[in-house]
């Protein structure tokens, strides 16, 4: 996608930036509590005005953001009344959070710093496959040995064509992390409510959710994470609402 694309989605707003959810995922609230995001540093690429930004930044050591484009940065301090100060190489920054506005290939793991935790929402499936492939690269030179990475992709059809969002199959996952991190398939959620459904006329549509941990070398298969990372959103409700009895 040329940059151009997404200063004119921004540009427009309305259903040229419905990716933007008003709240926070359900999977960032069940996969990313409190405890698990306590002195970590979240990187959350292609961040458009997330609301997880908020959640991370209310719970993480730090939160840094990646946007090409500057409205979207600029509606998000806004729509959550922060203060930010605006540095002359293009960064934001207020208390807890930091947004590049910079095209994401043209960054160094140098600049971002360390990174516990990626989250990837809408970022992996608004790239074409010939950006995807360079992306994923670059993700894999911003993690460390350990870090891990929440995944949210769509899988859908029929294809709608080279604009995003792009359907990624769990194999496609695979094939694009398996070299590196054990991969945790933990959600695969049927949505036939979902507004995409309607709007494409799409014979079905799966959103997935994956937790991928960065290992030292090649691995061959995946392990067990934690019950509570396997089990999915649906199950453990059940479960909880169990433990009450
Ligand atoms: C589909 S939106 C998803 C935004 C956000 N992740 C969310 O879930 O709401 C993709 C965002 O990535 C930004 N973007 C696209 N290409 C980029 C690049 N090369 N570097 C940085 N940001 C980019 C777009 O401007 C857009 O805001």
């Amino acid at each position: 996608m040329q940059p151009e694309f997404w200063r004119e989605s921004w540009e427009l707003g309305g259903t040229k930036t419905s990716f933007h959810r008003p709240d926070i995922h359900p999977f960032v609230r069940a996969y990313t509590p409190d405890y698990f995001l306590r002195g970590q540093r979240v990187l959350v690429p292609l961040c458009g005005k997330d609301n997880a930004l908020m959640w991370f930044r209310d719970r993480a050591a730090h939160v840094v953001g990646i946007e090409l484009v500057s409205k979207a940065i600029e509606q998000f301090f806004q729509e959550h009344n922060l203060a930010y100060r605006k540095t002359a190489d293009g960064r934001y920054e207020a208390e807890g959070i930091t947004i590049f506005n910079r095209n994401i290939f043209e960054m160094t793991p140098a600049e971002i710093g360390r990174v516990d935790l990626v989250y990837d929402r809408a970022a992996l499936v608004a790239l074409p496959e010939d950006l995807r492939q360079l992306y994923r690269q670059k993700i894999d030179e911003f993690m460390h040995i350990a870090s891990k990475c929440l995944l949210i992709t769509l899988e859908f059809q029929p294809y709608l064509g080279a604009t995003p969002p792009f359907s990624i199959t769990p194999e496609e996952v695979q094939s694009y992390y398996s070299d590196r991190y054990i991969i945790d398939h933990v959600e695969k959620q049927e949505q036939p409510e979902h507004r995409m459904v309607q709007k494409f006329n799409l014979d079905f549509l799966k959103e997935h959710g994956f937790f991928l941990t960065k290992t030292a070398e090649k691995k061959t298969k995946n392990f067990f994470y934690s019950w509570q990372f396997r089990t999915p959103l649906k199950e453990r409700s059940i479960i909880s609402e169990l433990e009450k009895c």
